[in-house]
């Protein structure tokens, strides 16, 4: 009787331990993937390296919420990308090493090796050209400047950046800030989160006290200070989209 009660034990115990296993297996449970754009000219300066002739959002990357670094053995290698390396210097440059294939590989190892769980992103080919349709899709650059929001020394309502790209694709953006410094009172336009379903279709990005706490703040964090970063944008508080600095 005993023993019985013991393989039924270990019966139980291997159940919640192949579970687990299950659960961990990363790449699996998330839902959407969000199109991240960041603006050159906050992320250079909060970065104090200059980054002359980005006068446009460029891509941050394509990220499966709530999971990353999924599978460490996929190593990336630009040689698959290879016909996409001058689409994406041009849209998805690294703004802090030019001419490195750095941020890529980070892109791919955080974020790639989880969305590769779909037929439709499992390869770097794949995973690489589908966020570059979606960046083309979204046109974030023309939607903004159809709103007329445009780099300015003047501030926006956030309100208004939101409403121009709600108003447009009739979903929610994820609009992040850099908060202000103490003392002032506007915050810096930083990146512009628009989400996606696994069927690529636009659906509006999760509200912020539904996510963990981890993808709250994601920059380019490899190779950069962590004391910098962004945040959700404040709805009370004026914006500055800063004009991108002209070379000297
Ligand atoms: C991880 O990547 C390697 C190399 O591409 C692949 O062989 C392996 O099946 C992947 N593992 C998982 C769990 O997807
Ligand atoms: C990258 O892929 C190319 C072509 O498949 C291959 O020749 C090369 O050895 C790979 N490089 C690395 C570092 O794995």
């Amino acid at each position: 009787m005993k023993s019985l009660a013991l393989v039924a034990l270990l019966c139980v115990s291997h159940a919640l331990v192949v579970a687990s296993y299950q659960l961990s297996q990363k790449g699996q449970g998330w839902t959407h993937l969000i199109l991240t754009h960041h603006w050159p000219q906050t992320l250079c300066s909060m970065e104090h390296v200059t980054c002359h002739g980005f006068d446009y959002w460029t891509l941050h990357g394509l990220w499966p919420d709530k999971t990353d670094m999924c599978n460490s053995s996929w190593h990336f290698n630009a040689s698959n990308i290879e016909d996409l390396l001058p689409t994406m210097k041009k849209w998805w440059p690294d703004l802090l090493h030019s001419g490195s294939t750095k941020f890529w590989k980070h892109e791919w190892d955080k974020h790639g090796t989880c969305a590769a769980v779909l037929e439709t992103l499992n390869s770097q080919h794949k995973y690489f050209s589908k966020a570059l349709e979606l960046y083309k899709k979204v046109d974030l650059d023309g939607i903004l400047k159809k709103f007329n929001i445009l780099p300015s020394t003047t501030y926006y309502k956030l309100d208004d950046i939101k409403g121009a790209i709600t108003n447009f694709y009739n979903v929610k953006p994820k609009i992040q800030c850099v908060v202000p410094s103490r003392g002032e009172d506007v915050q810096t336009l930083g990146q512009i989160e628009i989400c996606f379903d696994k069927e690529f279709q636009l659906t509006d990005c999760v509200e912020y006290s539904q996510e963990l706490p981890h993808d709250n703040n994601e920059i380019l964090t490899f190779d950069i200070s962590a004391s910098s970063g962004f945040s959700v944008c404040v709805d009370s508080m004026q914006v500055y989209y800063p004009p991108t600095e002209t070379r000297h």
